[in-house]
């Protein structure tokens, strides 16, 4: 009878993996590079485009304080996250800890939710790339049709016309695009993250900087969404209501933080150059705490800026600022910047897909993962023979993550991948303080604070805040996401544990070929 619990052996997959190769990684990185580290990897779509979606949906002005919430959450998952990177120095994912701390069915669980969060991650930023596009476009007196460019669930009145979208091509090519690149082979160039992340952080400095002088403090007044509010567009149709009790008031702020938690998604990079760190006991702490606090003070000058220039209303009409936000808002109410919307547009268009391409490949990455240890079919493992890419992975996602960048609307795709990484995080949490239970003797080169066995607070305010945020999603979100994970279950009892190497006895090393499959995006400058 085969134990669904069972837990691949630590101790022998450390001691291999550090003979092939792996774990012996030189420690080159400061508390300085881990923070700079932290900051690239997370600025991204997130602010630029669900700022606005959270404000418009829940928070109003007071998104600035679903910025804060959202930071609670990551701050002590973050730690957890840490306590595990240092501990098992292979394949970073949440996944391969939970498989040998928790066992294979919760590994399970999180790799089923890392899809959410890698694959519809990187539709997320796809269709905000391509609300971004059709902004450039229109510098130069054209545009894509709405139509074309949008999901068939969404629709909007434009110049009183009523537009409805079919299908979203350029979210759909530039996924083609990046998974034909990923399927050749590409070592990102250290050079391009390098400026993007210079590029990025630009953006939010200077926007903050020059709108300041054009927040108008009737649009902070009031700072919650009243309860009866009512948006409605050009034609008079009602677009938006706020009855929910997660949309207006205090519980819109927990409804804004599940929104905005996907701004602060990539944070976990840091965790895993834990065993890059020179002085991983004190410089992971820095390096998570200082990045976390850098980001969250800029995302709340942000969304002050933002929800000052413009005014909340305008970001809940699909015709006004609902799409590229922050070019919308610039254009419209900051009166000669034109141009600063333009180069806020041409960067905003390279981070996202420098975003992108570093989540397609996080999610063919753990689905090698999984298929080595035989949860999923061989295939995702496969590696082109002249390219040595897991090509037919790449293949398999660009159609899947594909379907959903053309036809799935972006605040769906973005509140699934929220859900998906929170409910990673909690299990991390809790994975932590049952690891710290059942071996303790194992060694910690750092050790989350406040976490021993008798009293978990970092854990447990992790798994809380967490569970707290999923419960403030979208109830349409949270249906989609149960489904998706029920649909889970059927495959781990149809498939995965019917296959799976550990149960058969086999043990699964990975290998430096493995790794080499991949490009390495440059972690310190990504
Ligand atoms: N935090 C990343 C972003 O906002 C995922 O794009």
């Amino acid at each position: 009878m085969a134990n669904i619990f069972a837990k691949k052996p630590l101790a022998q997959l450390l001691g291999e993996a550090n003979s092939s190769g792996h774990g012996s990684l030189q420690r080159t990185l400061g508390a300085g590079n881990l923070v700079a580290l932290g900051v690239g990897a997370i600025i991204g779509a997130g602010l630029f485009v669900r700022t606005a979606n959270a404000a418009a949906q829940a928070s109003g002005p007071g998104v600035t304080l679903a910025f804060v919430l959202a930071a609670f959450g990551c701050v002590f998952a973050g730690l957890c996250y840490a306590e595990f990177a240092a501990m098992i120095p292979i394949a970073g994912s949440a996944y391969t800890y939970a498989y040998t701390t928790m066992g294979e069915f919760v590994a399970w669980v999180i790799g089923w939710a890392l899809i959410m969060e890698y694959a519809l991650g990187a539709a997320t930023v796809s269709i905000a790339w391509s609300e971004y596009l059709n902004k450039l476009l229109e510098v130069f007196g054209t545009s894509i049709p709405y139509s074309l460019s949008h999901s068939p669930f969404e629709h909007a009145v434009v110049n009183g016309v009523t537009q409805q979208g079919i299908v979203n091509l350029p979210a759909l090519l530039i996924i083609v695009a990046l998974s034909l690149l990923l399927v050749k082979g590409t070592q990102e160039s250290a050079l391009f993250n390098a400026v993007v992340v210079i590029l990025k952080t630009l953006i939010v400095l200077v926007f903050i900087a020059v709108g300041w002088q054009f927040v108008n403090p009737a649009n902070h007044t009031p700072y919650l969404i009243p309860a009866d509010a009512v948006v409605k567009n050009a034609a008079g149709e009602v677009v938006r209501t706020y009855e929910g009790w997660n949309k207006h008031g205090l519980g819109g702020i927990l409804g804004g933080a599940g929104i905005v938690f996907f701004a602060f998604i990539g944070f976990d990079a840091v965790s895993t150059a834990a065993q890059e760190a020179k002085n991983p006991k004190r410089d992971m702490p820095i390096g998570i705490l200082g990045s976390l606090a850098i980001c969250t003070v800029l995302y709340i000058l942000f969304g002050h800026v933002l929800t000052g220039v413009a005014n909340w209303r305008e970001f809940a009409d699909p015709a006004l600022g609902g799409e590229a936000s922050v070019a919308y808002a610039i254009r419209a109410h900051m009166p000669g910047y034109g141009w600063l919307a333009t180069a806020v547009t041409v960067g905003i268009l390279l981070g996202f897909t420098s975003v992108i391409l570093v989540m397609l490949m996080g999610q063919s990455r753990v689905f090698f993962s999984m298929a080595k240890d035989g949860l999923m079919p061989k295939a995702f493992s496969e590696l082109h023979p002249k390219f040595n890419t897991p090509y037919k992975s790449n293949l398999m996602l660009m159609v899947f993550v594909g379907l959903f960048a053309a036809f799935v609307p972006g605040s769906l795709a973005g509140d699934l991948t929220s859900f998906g990484t929170l409910l990673a995080f909690v299990l991390v949490s809790i994975g932590v303080w049952i690891m710290r239970k059942s071996d303790p003797a194992q060694p910690r080169p750092f050790l989350a604070p406040l976490s021993s066995p008798s009293f978990p607070l970092v854990p447990f305010m992790g798994a809380i805040v967490c569970v707290a945020l999923i419960a403030g999603l979208d109830e349409f979100t949270l249906k989609v996401a149960f489904a998706w994970m029920l649909l889970g279950f059927v495959v781990y009892f149809l498939y995965g544990k019917r296959n799976s190497m550990l149960q058969k006895g086999i043990v699964v090393v990975p290998t430096e070929m493995d790794e080499e499959a991949f490009i390495k995006p440059d972690k310190h400058n990504a």
